[in-house]
């Protein structure tokens, strides 16, 4: 009796709570942690993934492959709407999904969505996307299409053991013996800016080698659709070593530095995410970076070698891939090598042409690049798609040939290397590809 009394007593305060909510009176948040929220979403980059160009903002849509041709997914549709979205999802319903993977009725999600990484935000944090998610996107009535993965693929359970293994439930815990800035940093990068979802490899079941900076595989290079994510620890050739905590800062906030321009997947980054976030942030993240040990032993450090511009100039042609070069590439990238940085990225020197997994330089070179689109101006040079002009054989040569050229020491490619990222990939688009918030 007591206790159904209690019940009851429960039941009434709960309708009173969720009819003031849904009456918007009382619980609104205020602007500023709306503001906070939306600043969040950006270091998340939750709309390059629940969003699709040209379609609403978050209202999903956007189709990823699983690993292992376990199929496919859509992203969700993620704006307030009741049915079509989480428009019925509680602060607890909307922590679980973002940092455990589960959704409100209770299924697991499939770590396409990153909330391995999400999984140490705060909770304030999370509350401020909640509130952003809630007050300040449109609902859009846009149902997320049925997934196509057939049984037994379909089965949501073993994610369960997957989690029980690979995924934390553990809030960041800020290191004591490190400065604010540093644990910023880590917070920003390990968290909602998900960096390692595509710089750290991944293990047998998919699972990213380490989460945090415990294990020397965290950030050292990870491949993910065909681009390889390059190794963000300080390795003096084919990571970060060289770069400055200003060259760092520079590349998130323009997409381009004196070393390199921004390409493949990491476009998507600078466009939605990176270029918002405040110099402070930024510099953070730099500060964690740039505290990562090398684990590579990829030395010594790289120095200009003149002997590939001389050879160009001359007119000698005799190693595979330099006529191509000459043909197809000099006009921008120079016979030196150094091209016009910040513009034109040089490739002497250049980290990711010296990335042990070449994946990214087959795949730029046979698709081209997105337009890197800063402060809302989309930039006047990218790189041109050779897939309709150069044989497998060629792609693998020109390749080659920049990653042994002017002072830069790389393993040679194959055509058979180059043959399947060309069967698995496809041009990039001309449009210039903006995905709005607002
Ligand atoms: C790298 C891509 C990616 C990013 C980034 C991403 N998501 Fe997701 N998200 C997904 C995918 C894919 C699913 C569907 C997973 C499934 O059905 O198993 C999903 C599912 C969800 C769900 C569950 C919805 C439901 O009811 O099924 C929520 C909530 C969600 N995401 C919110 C967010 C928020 C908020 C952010 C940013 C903080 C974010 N996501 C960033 C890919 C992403
Ligand atoms: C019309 C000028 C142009 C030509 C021709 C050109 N590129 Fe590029 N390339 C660029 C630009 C601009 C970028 C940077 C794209 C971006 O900002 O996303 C780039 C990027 C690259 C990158 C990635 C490096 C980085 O840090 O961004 C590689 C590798 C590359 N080009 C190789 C080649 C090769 C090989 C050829 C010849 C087969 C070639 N390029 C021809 C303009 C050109
Ligand atoms: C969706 C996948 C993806 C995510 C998430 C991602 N990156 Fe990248 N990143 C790439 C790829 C692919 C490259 C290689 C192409 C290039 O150099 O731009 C790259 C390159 C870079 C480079 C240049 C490295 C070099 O050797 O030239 C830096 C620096 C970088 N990323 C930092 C970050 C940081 C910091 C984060 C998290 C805030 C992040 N990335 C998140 C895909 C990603």
């Amino acid at each position: 009796m007591v206790r159904s009394n209690l019940r009851a007593g429960a039941l009434a305060t709960i309708a009173f709570v969720l009819s003031v909510f849904h009456s918007g009176a009382g619980l609104a948040a205020s602007d500023d942690v709306i503001q906070k929220g939306e600043y969040l979403a950006r270091a998340a980059n939750c709309v390059a993934c629940h969003s699709t160009y040209g379609g609403k903002a978050f209202a999903g849509g956007l189709l990823m492959a699983l690993p292992f041709g376990l199929g496919e997914i859509y992203a969700t549709n993620i704006t307030p709407h009741p049915e079509a979205g989480i428009g019925n999802y509680t602060l607890e319903d909307f922590d679980a999904a973002l940092r455990l993977g589960v959704a409100k009725d209770g299924h697991m999600l499939y770590p396409a969505m990153p909330y391995p990484s999400y999984a140490i935000m705060s909770e304030d944090d999370i509350a401020a996307l909640y509130a952003y998610f809630m007050e300040a996107v449109e609902p859009v009535a846009e149902p997320t299409p049925p997934n196509e993965i057939s049984w037994p693929l379909n089965m949501r359970w073993p994610l369960k053991v997957w989690n029980f293994f690979f995924s934390t439930t553990d809030r960041y815990t800020p290191d004591s013996t490190q400065s604010a800035d540093w644990n910023r940093g880590a917070y920003l990068v390990q968290g909602a800016g998900h960096c390692g979802a595509c710089h750290t490899p991944r293990g047998l079941l998919f699972q990213e080698a380490s989460l945090d900076e415990s294990e020397d595989a965290f950030l050292a290079g990870g491949t993910l659709d065909y681009w390889s994510a390059g190794n963000l620890r300080q390795d003096v050739n084919t990571g970060l070593g060289r770069w400055s905590q200003s060259d760092i800062v520079e590349f998130l906030k323009t997409g381009h530095n004196q070393f390199g321009s921004a390409f493949g997947t990491m476009t998507e980054v600078i466009n939605n995410s990176t270029q918002y976030m405040t110099d402070a942030d930024l510099n953070a993240m730099a500060v964690y970076l740039a505290s990562l040990s090398p684990v590579l032993d990829d030395g010594p450090a790289y120095a200009y070698d003149s002997a590939s511009e001389e050879e160009l100039r001359a007119g000698n042609f005799e190693r595979p891939g330099a006529l191509v070069y000459m043909q197809k590439c000099m006009a921008c990238h120079r016979a030196d090598g150094q091209a016009a940085a910040p513009y034109i990225p040089p490739l002497a020197g250049n980290p990711a042409v010296m990335d042990p997994d070449p994946s990214s330089l087959i795949n730029v070179t046979l698709n081209g690049t997105q337009r890197i689109v800063v402060g809302g101006v989309p930039d006047a040079y990218w790189m041109p798609r050779f897939r309709n002009g150069l044989s497998d054989q060629e792609v693998a040569d020109v390749v080659t040939f920049i990653r042994r050229s002017w002072g830069n020491q790389a393993a040679s490619v194959s055509a058979a290397q180059v043959a399947e990222i060309r069967a698995g990939t496809n041009a990039a688009s001309d449009a210039v590809q903006i995905l709005k918030m607002k």
